[in-house]
């Protein structure tokens, strides 16, 4: 009798994650199926990512954050977003993907918000993330990004979504309505 025995991915870890930014965009180009939160989290934290890696990427505007896309394939993709103090994210859930941001420069601002039925979307929690903080959004966590106003700096993000994002939700508190968001994809 044999036995067969499922491939299993993590086993490979830590000795098969990336170390370079080069590295990392390997590892998600090669992805076929969609990686898990745990995953992508172990990716980013073995990863040394310099300014100079994402020299590429790093562009910023007025008005609103700047989304830059590293990569994308149906498995995955990745994505810089630069933010100028004040910019923020709609309120938002990712449509069933799930993702994990990495703070590369500056302050993110974190809230959380909750939706029931009957009362609609109300607010549950906020955090401050600093500089190297990596942090994992799971199924289904609504919620708001942003640079704060008062941070006085530049704030640079790196996204990682699986699968890639397609069209989002968005909310708005004290309400139970839902509209459908396409994240402008003209400058990724
Ligand atoms: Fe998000």
């Amino acid at each position: 009798m044999s036995t067969h025995v499922k491939p299993d991915n993590n086993a490979a870890y830590p000795e098969q994650n990336p170390r370079t930014f080069s590295d990392l965009v390997q590892t998600l180009h090669d992805q076929s199926t969609p990686p898990t939160l745990e995953q992508i989290t172990s990716w980013l934290e073995s990863t040394v990512i310099s300014r100079e890696d994402l020299r590429p990427y790093t562009g910023f505007k007025e008005g609103n954050y700047w989304r830059h896309r590293v990569c994308k394939n149906k498995a995955v993709e990745m994505l810089v977003l630069c933010w100028r103090p004040g910019h923020r994210t709609p309120i938002h859930d990712h449509n069933g993907s799930h993702g994990v941001v990495k703070i590369q420069e500056g302050v993110l601002w974190e809230s959380i918000f909750t939706y029931q039925e009957d009362r609609g979307l109300s607010y549950k929690s906020g955090r401050e993330c600093p500089t190297g903080d990596i942090t994992g959004a799971g199924v289904p966590d609504i919620h708001q990004l942003g640079n704060p106003e008062v941070s006085g700096q530049d704030l640079i993000t790196i996204h990682i979504y699986a699968p890639p994002l397609g069209v989002l939700h968005t909310y708005k508190v004290g309400s139970p309505q839902i509209d459908l968001y396409t994240p402008d994809e003209s400058e990724t």
